[in-house]
């Protein structure tokens, strides 16, 4: 027989009463749709590169041909896969507070695939995979040839065109900043989830939440950098324990 989780009660109280809550994900959330998070191997035809070394300016720079296949073959994992009970909790969060943000790391969308975004704020940190800009003038296209020799060129300009997502050493959208930051600062609970808590700016959210008096919460199998900081550690797959808070926070349960 199955152990019910242990779930601290101070923050099923804490939760029935909130008004206003943040939670910030990452690439854990979406291990158990399918989507290798950042720092697992990647597997077969691309198991010989490192994230790192792909998405970057310089790399696309180097070889858009490869940059480009390489983020065909994401996206091509990213809609096959299927919100998990993970996010399908976090869209019913949002139903039950006065007000709810929800950041993420991901690019993958299936946040809103789970219905999430639709009544509170859902920021995309760090773009999304659907999406296509230009590399020279940075705007969305929605529409281009394809061509033997990839990637595809800008209809406006004849730019190069790349994935809409933030690569490293890029900044970061200003406004998705600048409300996650408000949202952080404003909130009375605070969720990391499946993330590893290292990569800046996303990283100091928990902290910014902390320092404004809020309880943190994280939800991850296993430790990282806030673990120390944060008011309750979860340490379950997202998948598990937010289904079960959401049924003891608002299922009537008891
Ligand atoms: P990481 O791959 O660094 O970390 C994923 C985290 O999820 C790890 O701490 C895992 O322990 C945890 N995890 C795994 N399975 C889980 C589950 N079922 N439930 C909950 N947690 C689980 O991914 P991120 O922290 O998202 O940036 O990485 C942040 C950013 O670093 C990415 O957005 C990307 C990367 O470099 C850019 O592309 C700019």
């Amino acid at each position: 027989m199955e152990t019910p989780l242990e779930l601290p009660l101070e923050l099923i109280q804490v939760l029935r009463s909130a008004r206003s809550v943040a939670a910030l994900t990452g690439a854990g959330i979406s291990a158990e749709s399918g989507i290798p998070t950042f720092r697992e191997a990647q597997t077969g035809l691309w198991s010989r590169y490192r994230p790192e070394e792909l998405a970057t300016p310089a790399a696309f720079e180097k070889n858009p041909r490869l940059v480009w296949e390489w983020y065909a073959w994401r996206r091509e994992i990213v809609s096959r896969a299927l919100p998990n009970p993970g996010h399908l909790a976090l869209a019913e969060m949002e139903e039950h507070l006065p007000q709810f943000t929800l950041i993420t790391q991901n690019v993958d969308g299936l946040h809103q695939r789970a219905g999430s975004g639709k009544k509170a704020a859902l920021i995309e940190l760090h773009g999304n995979i659907q999406r296509t800009k230009c590399y020279e003038e940075n705007r969305v296209v929605e529409r281009w040839q394809e061509t033997p020799d990839p990637p595809p060129r800008c209809p406006h300009c004849g730019g190069p065109l790349r994935p809409d997502v933030v690569w490293f050493g890029e900044a970061l959208p200003w406004d998705a900043l600048e409300a996650a930051q408000a949202a952080a600062a404003n909130c009375e609970v605070f969720f990391s989830i499946g993330t590893s808590a290292l990569v800046e700016p996303a990283a100091s959210l928990p902290l910014i939440a902390r320092r404004s008096g809020a309880c943190v919460v994280e939800i991850n199998p296993q430790s990282t950098p806030l673990t120390r900081l944060a008011t309750y550690f979860l340490p379950h797959p997202a998948g598990v324990v937010l289904p079960a808070l959401i049924s003891r926070v608002w299922g009537g349960v008891d």
